[in-house]
């Protein structure tokens, strides 16, 4: 099928090179000149895991192509996606449906008959109905279906979300619009499997957002019970399998950590809320769940203030993580990015690193000191904060580290560093979730046991080693067995 997707960020070109790869013809435009020049050049503007061999192979094969004029790319379209940004509009929260309109204008414009108008952005309920009226006002005579399409693809692992989703949501007014999208996606339901379920447009579209405000209510909750663990010396990895093991719970979503962000749950809770309140609904769960998000960012920052017991001005901060999760580029809305803000306000002297999200971060942070890895950014801290979950952090050598820093205390907020070795290596591990720990026990097979005062600083001699150069690896190889 020849298909147009409208906006080549996140969600657009995951989708275009996806459907290039089921077989279809897309043409990706987008107005921004440089991401499309850049596009065409085999270069991918987004750190998406296997998006760059999906995109040379289906642009290599003539099925996936590039462009930034609506005119050229809708003229033989069959169906046209909408994969615009929708951001919150300062102040209310409500979604900015600009681009959406627009969209919709270039294809009103230059759509042939027939055309099917899927949209795959987040848009408040009602929205497919203003495209339609938006599109019939510019062309009466035009014959078209409108068809909410909603993506629920996690940046990180986009492609696998796209190929076998759990469920393919189609909602349309009328069966001709909606049997030609769910046809698109035949390659998925005939081999993976997938489900497609058929609603009206307005039901679609309000998947989308329940579906969001579902999972950062549990994210909220599970915080909340990792902040009741770490006052009632529980252990919250425990708490969150026992819970998730329950089928109707499930093990999803069910990592503490410094709170939830992205381009995704911040700004669609905001909408969805903006939306209940036009109609006079109460959403108290969604709002309880976004403020307690909000605050939590505050409270990391607190809690790693709290730590700091002379002039925090004295103090290097090494901030490792700055993505709002790992395995992606994207620093919207990044609770490292609060965590920050609010230590810097303190006068902390912070430096940062991110395996992936450095140039996004020069454009966001001020006033930090931008390290080119790992080593750079460890060397002389006092304090190690992990922001984000990256592999590469989770097999930092402790002992290695500790050559590095100043200081022994890590904030773990993503809860990926081993406790043992880490605290066998001499640091106060603080992690989320978890009661202050006692003094360190950390003894190896042939060191006889003593007692805990003692071990606390034979641990910080013994493993300390001398400090590996810049660039030198730091990856973790356990040579000592710590006792946990
Ligand atoms: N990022 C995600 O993980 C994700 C997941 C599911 C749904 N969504 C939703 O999908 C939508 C897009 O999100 P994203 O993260 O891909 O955004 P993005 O900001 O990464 O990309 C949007 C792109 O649209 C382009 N654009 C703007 N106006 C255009 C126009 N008139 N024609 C063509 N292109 C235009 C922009 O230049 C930009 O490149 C949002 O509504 C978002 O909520 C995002």
């Amino acid at each position: 099928m020849e298909i147009t997707i409208l906006g080549a960020g996140y969600v657009g070109l995951v989708s275009a090179a996806c459907l290039a790869d089921l077989g279809h013809h897309i043409t990706c435009i987008d107005p921004n000149e440089t991401r499309i020049a850049a596009l065409r050049r085999g270069e991918i503007p987004i750190y998406e895991p296997g998006l760059d061999l999906i995109v040379a192979r289906t642009t290599a094969n003539g099925h996936l192509r590039f462009d930034t004029d609506p005119a050229r790319a809708l003229a033989s379209a069959e169906v046209a996606f909408i994969c615009v940004g929708t951001p919150p509009r300062p102040g209310d929260g409500e979604a900015d449906l600009g681009f959406v309109f627009a969209a919709a204008r270039d294809i009103a414009r230059f759509a042939r008959d027939q055309i099917i108008v899927v949209t795959k952005s987040t848009v408040p309920v009602g929205t497919g109905d203003m495209i339609e009226g938006l599109i019939r006002r510019m062309r009466p005579q035009l014959e078209f279906g409108v068809v909410s399409n909603p993506e629920f693809l996690k940046e990180g692992a986009a492609i696998a979300d796209f190929m076998e989703p759990d469920r393919i949501v189609i909602g349309a007014q009328s069966a001709w619009a909606g049997n030609i999208v769910a046809s698109i996606y035949a390659p998925l339901t005939q081999k993976g499997g997938a489900t497609i379920l058929r609603t009206r447009r307005r039901s679609a579209e309000a998947i989308k957002y329940a579906a969001n405000a579902f999972l950062a209510i549990k994210l909220s909750f599970i915080n909340e019970i990792a902040d009741f663990c770490e006052a009632w010396d529980a252990d919250i990895g425990d708490v969150a399998t026992g819970i998730g093991l329950d089928r109707r719970i499930g093990t999803d979503f069910l990592q503490p950590g410094p709170g939830y962000g992205g381009s995704c749950f911040p700004k669609d809770l905001r909408a969805l809320l903006h939306s209940a309140r036009e109609r006079a609904v109460g959403l108290r769960m969604v709002e309880t769940a976004s403020a307690v998000n909000d605050a939590r960012k505050w409270a990391m920052a607190r809690r790693i203030r709290e730590a700091i017991a002379g002039d925090i001005a004295a103090c290097r901060i090494a901030v490792m993580g700055l993505t709002f999760k790992a395995e992606t580029d994207d620093m919207r809305e990044s609770p490292a990015l609060a965590v920050i803000a609010a230590l810097q306000r303190e006068g902390a002297q912070i430096r940062v690193h991110d395996p992936r999200g450095m140039e996004a971060a020069r454009d966001l942070i001020e006033g930090v000191t931008f390290a080119e890895d790992p080593a750079a950014c460890l060397r002389n801290a006092d304090i190690l904060v992990i922001a984000t979950g990256w592999r590469e952090y989770a097999a930092l050598d402790p002992r290695a580290v500790a050559g590095l820093m100043r200081g022994r205390k890590v904030f773990d907020l993503r809860n990926i560093l081993a406790p043992g070795a880490w605290r066998a290596a001499g640091f106060d591990l603080r992690r989320i979730g978890e009661a202050q720990p006692p003094v360190s026990i950390a003894f190896t097979a042939d060191e006889p046991r003593r007692d805990h005062a003692t071990l606390g600083s034979v641990a910080r001699q013994s493993f300390r080693h001398p400090a590996p150069s810049v660039g030198e690896t730091l990856v973790h190889r356990p040579a000592m067995k710590p006792a946990e």
